[in-house]
């Protein structure tokens, strides 16, 4: 940052201007009485495990997606897994993303012995690192890129 910055162009733990007076929160889930009553008649039922609510799910959120199919999985964590491993990703292979985000990003990569390498950590690269390293990486076999979480 230069000596001359404006308080809109230097971040607000470098003095600069807020871009927001209120917390942004980390997540705004929407649950509602139906969903509560869904995981109600889930828990009374036989099936706490793969059940037919699975299959049920996955069939409409592939018609709602407009996908011949789709996959659940029991968290965030084990679907950038499966994504990784979908991806074919494997030891030899770089994966760029962000460093900003869920440590799960990165373990994924190297659950399937690939390595994640960091986008956007150098000062001066806020902007446009991740999109270099992207472009960069286009050219380079044995390369993935994901957009960050
Ligand atoms: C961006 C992001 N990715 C992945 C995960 C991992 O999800 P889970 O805790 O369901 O494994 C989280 C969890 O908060 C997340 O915020």
């Amino acid at each position: 940052m230069s000596a001359n910055a404006t308080v809109h162009e230097m971040l607000a733990v470098e003095g600069g201007q807020p871009v927001r007076e209120t917390l942004l929160p980390y997540g705004r889930q929407a649950i509602d009485d139906d969903d509560i009553q869904a995981v109600a008649e889930t828990l009374r039922s036989d099936w706490l495990t793969t059940g037919p609510k699975v299959e049920e799910f996955e069939e409409a959120f592939a018609a709602r997606a407009g996908a011949k199919h789709a996959v659940s999985f029991s968290s965030g964590t084990a679907a950038l897994h499966g994504a990784a491993f979908a991806a074919g990703l494997g030891p030899g292979d770089e994966a760029i993303t962000s460093p900003l985000t869920f440590a799960a990003t990165a373990n994924c990569v190297l659950y399937q012995g690939a390595t994640p390498v960091f986008a956007d950590v150098s000062p001066g690269s806020r902007a446009g690192g991740f999109w270099n390293q992207l472009a960069h990486a286009r050219n380079s076999p044995g390369r993935l890129c994901r957009p960050p979480l």
